[in-house]
């Protein structure tokens, strides 16, 4: 509880996305005085007026709107002066990669030149964004030292601890995973985990430098797209076979050391896909990291193949993807297997319909692609449908509205068979 005659600690949250105001709310709804810093105009407004812009997060909407009543979260865009303010800072803005999958530092290299120009002597920077492993310290770390005249360990304190939650569940796992966290030395370390533990009230791990906790959130996104890919090339052995891939693993796994993965049409999101290339392209040479990436990405040229066997050319064909978002309820399009196949169906020359309960028809439109509604009567003339994203709108879906269509591509190995062959439909899975 909070002690009411001592002044709340200041803390700044650099970044208020889809991860950065979750944390910032968390944080002020656990006794700290928050200053939310962000480039973005609406955002900032929207948190000024209590008000969540990031959807679909059970719990958010609550934690900002009673922050705002508590008046422990505002919001601003200018970063610097929420530095100033503050004696910890948070930095969620994120590192992507371009196309030819290069580390890209724009935003965060921005984000690091503002927060350089506030840090006052005694504060505590903590970076949470993934990142390749190194940069907290000599990147980051050095350029706020060049810019502020201030020497890190000695006038500044700098921590790393990763964001492993995963959207629609963000306020759940940030109390529930433990936090885990490296610092510069043994005061930085100190700092960062005595805040964690009050902010948000977890378990820590407490790691030996700020390497190691860079290191184990791209080695646990690594693992993930490894063992996926190794998946993928089970299944694809399965369907020559015959044999289902669903049987193989419930089997196969039921051995205590056994833990393989589910197959599927890709894997997408800004994580598993992306941050392999953190390692990749920082002196790795020819690992299954490099493969399973390329895996991965043909997932869809794969699927395509399957439905091609089963009805000859697809050119003229009317084709429907379900789900535009890279997963199931949630709306994000980075590295979505349906950007995949929109490329290569275009490249066919098929007349590509997709439906996404998550998206307006406008947005969907903007991918180059005819946005359809399950209730149009044009459902009827699709010859073939590809579920991409087990959205839960999908999970009553009715076949029967689906009357030309000859082949049904499970994507996901989510849907229900039996009732799509009932509905005179071929039901292709990856893996069976
Ligand atoms: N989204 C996830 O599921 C997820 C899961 C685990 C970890 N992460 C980590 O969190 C990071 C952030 O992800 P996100 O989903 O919140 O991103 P996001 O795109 O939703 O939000 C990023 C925010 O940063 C702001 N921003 C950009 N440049 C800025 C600057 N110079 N100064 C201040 N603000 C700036 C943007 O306006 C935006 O509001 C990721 O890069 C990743 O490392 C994300």
């Amino acid at each position: 509880m909070t002690n009411m005659n001592q002044p709340l600690e200041n803390v700044a949250v650099v970044g208020l996305g889809k991860i950065g105001l979750p944390l910032a709310a968390t944080f002020a709804n656990n006794g700290y005085n928050v200053f939310g810093a962000d480039v973005n105009e609406k955002v900032v407004s929207s948190v000024n007026q209590g008000k969540s812009h990031v959807k679909n997060e059970p719990g958010l909407e609550e934690l900002v709107e009673s922050a705002y009543r508590i008046r422990t979260l505002t919001a601003t865009q200018n970063t610097a002066e929420a530095v100033r303010k503050s004696n910890i800072v948070i930095v969620i803005v994120p590192v992507l990669v371009d196309d030819q999958n290069h580390v890209d530092y724009t935003y965060i290299d921005s984000a690091v030149e503002s927060i350089a120009k506030g840090i006052t002597k005694g504060t505590l920077v903590v970076f949470e964004t993934t990142i390749p492993t190194g940069d907290t310290r000599n990147r980051f770390g050095k350029r706020i030292e060049e810019v502020s005249g201030l020497s890190m360990g000695e006038d500044f304190y700098l921590a790393y601890s990763p964001e492993r939650v995963y959207s629609n569940r963000i306020i759940e796992d940030l109390k529930k995973y433990p936090k885990v966290v490296g610092g510069l030395d043994k005061k930085s370390l100190e700092l960062a985990s005595s805040f964690y533990r009050k902010a948000l009230k977890c378990e820590l791990i407490e790691v030996s430098s700020l390497e190691t906790a860079e290191f184990s959130k791209v080695a646990e996104c690594v693992y993930r797209d490894v063992n996926i890919a190794l998946a993928n090339e089970l299944a694809k052995f399965a369907d020559q076979k015959g044999v289902k891939m669903s049987e193989v693993i419930q089997a196969s796994n039921s051995q205590p050391y056994s833990n393989i993965h589910y197959p599927g049409i890709g894997v997408g999101g800004h994580c598993i896909p992306i941050y392999p290339y953190f390692f990749i392209n920082r002196g790795l040479t020819n690992g299954v990291t490099e493969l399973s990436r390329t895996i991965n990405d043909t997932m869809s040229d794969y699927a395509i193949a399957k439905i091609e066997k089963e009805m000859g050319s697809l050119q003229g064909k009317n084709v429907l993807i379900l789900g535009l978002a890279f997963r199931e309820n949630v709306k994000e399009t980075t590295k979505s297997s349906t950007l995949l196949l929109i490329k290569q169906l275009k490249e066919k020359q098929t007349k590509i319909y997709v439906n996404d309960p998550l998206y307006t028809d406008s947005e969907i439109a903007g991918f180059g692609v005819t946005p359809l509604s399950l209730e149009d009567e044009t459902a009827a003339e699709m010859d073939v449908v590809i579920l991409q994203a087990f959205h839960k709108q999908y999970e009553t879906l009715a076949f029967s509205k689906f009357a030309s269509c000859k082949v049904l591509l499970d994507g996901r190995n989510a849907l229900n068979s039996a009732d799509i062959s009932q509905a005179g439909i071929k039901y292709i899975g990856i893996g069976n």
